[in-house]
């Protein structure tokens, strides 16, 4: 295992694709307590873009060749799915702390493999998305007041989950990426949205079991080539705004893509809790309107309402308005305005929100110079891989998938 005795961790980062350049590498190059060693890209041309533009010191095309001959601590795997379980496996064997992108992977024994391997090795690995996660306050805020009572018996839960990357009629699908979001092993729409059982779990608990539905719903698409990103990033000057996400939106999608795994996904979850609701994974014609369709999550209980995205990040309504810090003249109190996402044609963080791939990134370094277990670790991937898993096995076999793993939370 590698000891990290020093104020800085030098990290290499592999994947030098769109949340790449858009979101860690702007904030990595920023961190006093960082030293950008490495980036690493199968495309030369985007290795080389990411060193002209974060600055980082070598550049390589071969993962294997960075982990073995540069000098890192820590590795970001920003790669592909397909990618995920042989490049986080590499890292743990070098002794690389690590940030894993969604998925952690797309079936029990490869992320059983992963949390076992980093277990033993005693490294520090965060599997993203943090958004809903114990990391964001918010999420264990609202988890307080849950378990406080805010909500009494929870009676039923509701969460629709869906892509919000397109104005128009193309069922927010993902603008580009093919390995990242359409191949048969990124696991589809389903393993791309974890944000949607990470939600339920962040403020309900662990999950018991799953019956689903699953199925590939919408087969054709169209994306923008490759090649447009190539040309942004070549053109790209400013590391504070190299975010493809800003132009790709309006960009001709010329490329028929084929959807080779689940799109579309009707999951019912028991919660270690005794609720139960449903959550859908699925495209809808975009936009929709504020609390409807993509990101709502609703939680009814006998004591009160939980509502996610309804012009707010979250809302209570409660007969126990003494647990909430303030409530409004009707008696919601409300967590930081959202405003009218829904039509917005790729809905930016509100200035100030929670912004997950910074604070995950400011939490591995953290760790791993404190030497503190990650709160968005192996067990918390694990857990919500599984509910994702269990709607892909109970969809084949019929049955209510039993969860093997639970969360301490
Ligand atoms: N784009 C986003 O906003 C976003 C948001 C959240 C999570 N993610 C996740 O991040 C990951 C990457 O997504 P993306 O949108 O950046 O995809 P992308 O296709 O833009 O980037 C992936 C990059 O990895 C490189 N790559 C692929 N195989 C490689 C290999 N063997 N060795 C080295 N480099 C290799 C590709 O050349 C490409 O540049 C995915 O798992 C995705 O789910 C993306």
């Amino acid at each position: 295992m590698t000891q990290t005795n020093q104020s800085k961790v030098k990290v290499g980062v592999v994947g030098c694709g769109v949340v790449a350049t858009a979101y860690y590498l702007p904030y990595l190059m920023q961190m006093e307590n960082v030293e950008l060693s490495a980036v690493c890209d199968l495309n030369a041309a985007r290795a080389a873009a990411c060193v002209r533009l974060f600055g980082a010191k070598a550049a390589y095309q071969d993962y294997n060749a960075m982990i073995e001959q540069a000098d890192i601590d820590a590795v970001f795997i920003l790669t592909a799915p397909g990618t995920h379980v042989r490049f986080a496996l590499k890292a743990i064997a070098a002794g690389k702390h690590f940030l894993l992108q969604k998925p952690m992977a797309t079936n029990m024994e490869d992320a059983r493999t992963i949390a076992d391997a980093v277990r033993q090795a005693g490294l520090k690995a965060i599997i993203e998305p943090s958004s809903n996660s114990p990391l964001d306050p918010d999420m264990a805020h609202l988890r307080d007041l849950v378990r406080q009572g805010v909500l009494g018996d929870i009676l039923w839960f509701s969460l629709g989950a869906t892509g919000s990357t397109s104005y128009g009629p193309s069922l927010g699908s993902n603008p580009y990426g093919q390995a990242a979001f359409y191949a048969k092993d990124s696991g589809g729409f389903l393993f791309d949205l974890p944000y949607a059982p990470a939600n339920i779990v962040c403020v309900l608990g662990p999950c018991q079991s799953v019956m689903a539905q699953a199925q590939i719903k919408v087969a054709d698409h169209h994306i923008v080539p490759e090649a447009e990103y190539d040309r942004f990033l070549h053109q790209a000057t400013d590391p504070a705004r190299a975010n493809y996400w800003d132009v790709v939106v309006d960009l001709p999608r010329t490329q028929q893509v084929r959807m080779e795994a689940v799109d579309n996904a009707y999951s019912l979850y028991e919660m270690a809790n005794g609720a139960v609701g449903a959550c859908h994974v699925g495209r809808t014609f975009h936009p929709t309107l504020p609390g409807a369709g993509g990101g709502s999550l609703q939680i009814f209980g006998t004591e009160g309402n939980l509502i996610f995205g309804a012009g707010y990040a979250a809302s209570i309504i409660s007969t126990r308005a003494d647990l909430l810090p303030s409530v409004d003249a009707d008696g919601w109190y409300h967590i930081h305005p959202r405003g009218d996402r829904s039509k917005a044609k790729w809905p930016q963080p509100t200035p100030g929100a929670f912004n997950y791939y910074h604070a995950s990134t400011q939490h591995l370094i953290d760790c791993i110079l404190a030497d503190r277990e990650p709160l968005v670790n192996v067990d918390w991937g694990l857990h919500i891989t599984e509910m994702m898993v269990g709607t892909l096995v109970s969809s084949r076999t019929g049955c209510k998938y039993e969860m093997t793993t639970t969360l301490d939370y």
